[in-house]
């Protein structure tokens, strides 16, 4: 089945209403994983993230290029939705914050080569035509001893009830009524590190992304969600997302690209 990746055209606008579905990622994912990726850096040596030149790849609203923003990076957000691009731009605006939002696709990376200290790709992985041309271009734009950071779905019967089935199929808690996703497209941890090897990046760590407490009131609140008697940003802030030991279905990463011998 092919993805809609319009969808991000069509609805693109309310990145930021938290009534949109979209918005499901601001509240749960986003402070996970910008948690994960601001202590691999710590733990890294990097003590201040200012200063380090962060590329977004696939930026969405801009959830993540905000946070990394307000941490000091000069960010560059890429993705190929231009209604989603104007509103990340007019959200940074709004918000005081300088991001160069770019209109491209991770295959073919409207950046220089060998200019940014961090690149990330989050959620759109299992979105993208050719994984291989984007990993490609992702380890073409970083420095040598660049970090990649990631998060994306893995091809599991959980991934498939979670994402395909209750989130996209079953008419009770359904998000979207169009396919944002195929189960196909999802990507093993084992497929992915062996991509990453390919072009250079070394796998330094991963971890499971999902919810910290299973609590079934949480798929009552998503009927609630997709009959608009709860927002999504609420919804999504219930979920209580972070780094989970099983990577059955969301997981998250980083690798690190060779630094350049001397
Ligand atoms: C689920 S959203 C994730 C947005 C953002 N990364 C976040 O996590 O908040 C997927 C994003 O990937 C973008 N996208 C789709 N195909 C892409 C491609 N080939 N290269 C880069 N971005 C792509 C979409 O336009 C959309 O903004």
């Amino acid at each position: 089945m092919a993805i809609d990746n319009e969808v991000y055209d069509r609805i693109g606008v309310g990145w930021w209403d938290e009534s949109n579905p979209l918005n499901l990622l601001q509240g749960s994912l986003t402070p996970a994983r910008y948690d994960y990726f601001r202590d691999v850096l710590l733990a890294r040596g990097y003590r201040t993230l200012d200063g380090l030149r962060a590329l977004d790849i696939g930026s969405g609203g801009g959830f993540l290029a905000e946070r990394f923003a307000r941490a000091g990076c000069t960010v560059v957000g890429v993705d190929p939705s231009t209604v989603s691009l104007e509103t990340a731009h007019r959200h940074a605006s709004a918000a005081g914050l300088t991001i160069d939002y770019r209109r491209g696709v991770g295959e073919h990376l409207p950046v220089n080569d060998a200019t940014f200290d961090l690149a990330y790709c989050c959620d759109v992985l299992e979105h993208v035509d050719d994984l291989d041309a984007v990993l490609a271009e992702t380890a073409r734009a970083l420095a040598p001893g660049g970090l990649y950071f990631f998060d994306t779905i893995n091809r599991t019967w959980l991934g498939k009830l979670v994402v395909i089935k209750i989130m996209q199929e079953w008419r009770w808690t359904r998000m979207f009524d169009t396919p944002v996703h195929d189960w196909s497209m999802f990507i093993t941890p084992a497929e992915l590190t062996a991509a990453l090897a390919r072009h250079g990046l070394r796998l330094g760590g991963l971890t499971g992304l999902g919810l910290r407490t299973a609590d079934p009131r949480r798929l009552l609140d998503m009927h609630r969600a997709r009959q608009g008697r709860l927002t999504y940003g609420e919804f999504s802030r219930r979920l209580n997302f972070g780094r989970v030991p099983y990577t059955g279905a969301n997981y998250m990463g980083y690798a690190v690209k060779a630094a350049a011998r001397g």
